[in-house]
């Protein structure tokens, strides 16, 4: 199925970062806490970086598994910051996450994180290279990298499928949103010609749920 490319790069208005910030993404978000514990094997307590951090889920899960962990996170979109900062606040985990509005692709990063973090940002990307280096300008040698994200289904029919299944009771706003971002996924095989043309080694590309793919590794 011919991939369409969402309208917008950034969620940034209100009603979509509010339902996107309530809604339960516990299952996926798990799921990538899950796969970096796979992956890590060990107590991480060093940098990480997750890129397009939405309302912050991803960070706070991943300081409380990691209590020795420091997190920035970054998004382009202010509005989306806002709900971050409070659920973080919340969580008394300010101290150790950082939140940064910044637009990909950042090209001022340091190269100081050993891990780079991201969920569900690939797909929203018109240059999914932006991804790719911003990850590649911001590693140390030998960081672990984990991206997850959806995965285009084969025909419309399975897109149906998929949002009956997993938002049939959502509001209309994410409904339209998850359809919108299942067209806008990449393939395994777009995603493999990413990492070749960024020339990111160490990584792969695997399926991990029925709807979900993951790129993980570490770097050369
Ligand atoms: C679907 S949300 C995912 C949020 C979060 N990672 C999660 O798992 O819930 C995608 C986020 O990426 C941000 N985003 C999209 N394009 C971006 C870009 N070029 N630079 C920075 N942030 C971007 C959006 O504003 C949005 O908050």
């Amino acid at each position: 199925m011919k991939r369409i490319p969402e309208s917008e790069e950034l969620m940034d208005e209100a009603d979509q970062t509010l339902a996107y910030a309530e809604a339960d993404f516990s299952a996926s978000n798990n799921l990538f806490i899950e796969l970096f514990e796979t992956l890590y094997s060990g107590e991480f307590d060093g940098e990480a970086l997750d890129l397009g951090c939405g309302p912050a889920d991803i960070p706070i899960r991943f300081a409380r598994r990691y209590p020795q962990a420091r997190i920035d996170a970054l998004d382009g979109a202010q509005a989306m910051l806002d709900l971050a900062q409070t659920a973080i606040n919340t969580s008394g985990l300010e101290q150790r996450i950082q939140l940064h509005c910044q637009y990909l692709p950042a090209t001022d990063l340091k190269k100081q994180y050993h891990a780079l973090l991201s969920n569900s940002l690939l797909h929203h990307l018109h240059d999914p290279l932006d991804l790719w280096r911003t990850i590649s300008n911001s590693a140390r040698p030998g960081a672990t990298v984990l991206v997850m994200d959806l995965l285009r289904p084969e025909s419309p029919q399975q897109v149906d499928a998929l949002v009956r299944e997993y938002a049939s009771d959502a509001p209309d706003v994410l409904r339209r949103d998850f359809e919108a971002s299942l067209y806008a996924a990449y393939t395994l095989n777009e995603i493999q010609a990413q990492l070749a043309a960024a020339d990111l080694q160490g990584l792969e590309v695997s399926h991990v749920s029925d709807r979900h793919l993951a790129v993980q590794g570490r770097l050369g």
